[in-house]
């Protein structure tokens, strides 16, 4: 049985209409990454940050999955074997696709970077919905000293599920990344795990990223049109 291990990045929702985060003015919706994604701007700044988590939450009700997410919800809905889907994104367009059209049972989501439509305790740790705003000095539900902060991975944290990660891929026979830079770590990474695994790479970007030539098989150009012609051939 084939193991497959998918990785996305906002590549993936450009065409959905949220940003990606390296284009060419360098900025995030007008901010430098270090002002709004690490716990010491937290820290220093909560309301300039949770306003910018505010903003992109909200931003999302106008976003819609489009034709890539669509076809790796197919993919998983006919897959036989083990579909692993680590995304880096925030936004909850694979979540949306995959309600849409629900997964076989080999299929898992994984949200490495954390969720924007979801927040944690910072006393407890304890996660919670978040559909809408967060105050600048949000009193948690679970502690009363705990404050409520978006529940993302910011500069300097751990990315989630890494041990689920790293044994997927150890584990898989068909590794594929789409919509990713590759400049961050540690996903810029998982190809060479998967090569090493013995595993088939492929990447499906606009572009060549930083690590294209790691990879067995590239094919570029916008996700709707590369993501649902490689699952075609997938399924075929
Ligand atoms: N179709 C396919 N690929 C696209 C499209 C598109 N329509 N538009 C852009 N891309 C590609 C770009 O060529 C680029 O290689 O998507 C990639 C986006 O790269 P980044 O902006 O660096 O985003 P990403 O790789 O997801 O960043 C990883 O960095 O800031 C952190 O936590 C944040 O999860 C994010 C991580």
């Amino acid at each position: 049985m084939t193991n497959l291990v998918i990785l996305t990045g906002s590549g993936i929702s450009a065409e959905s209409g949220v940003p990606t985060f390296r284009a060419d003015d360098g900025l995030w919706l007008g901010h430098r990454v270090e002002d709004v994604a690490t716990p010491e701007a937290f820290a220093r700044d909560p309301a300039l940050v949770q306003d910018f988590y505010n903003r992109r939450r909200r931003q999302l009700a106008e976003a819609h999955p489009n034709a890539a997410h669509r076809a790796l919800a197919d993919l998983a809905a006919r897959w036989p074997g083990d579909f692993l889907l680590v995304t880096q994104n925030v936004d909850d367009l694979h979540d949306r696709a995959h309600a849409e059209t629900p997964p076989a049972p080999g299929f898992e989501l994984l949200h490495m970077h954390g969720e924007l439509l979801k927040a944690h305790c910072t006393a407890t740790g304890r996660v919670t919905d978040c559909p809408g705003d967060l105050g600048p000095d949000e009193v948690s539900p679970h502690h009363p000293r705990g404050r409520l902060r978006p529940h993302i991975v910011w500069f300097g944290e751990m990315p989630h599920h890494l041990d689920r990660i790293e044994r997927a891929l150890a584990a898989c026979d068909l590794f594929v990344s789409i919509g990713t830079s590759g400049v961050v770590w540690p996903a810029a990474g998982f190809v060479e795990l998967a090569n090493h695994a013995g595993a088939r790479t492929v990447e499906l970007n606009l572009e060549p990223s930083l690590g294209s030539r790691l990879f067995d098989e590239t094919h570029h150009g916008p996700a709707t049109e590369v993501v649902p012609g490689f699952v075609e051939r997938l399924l075929a």
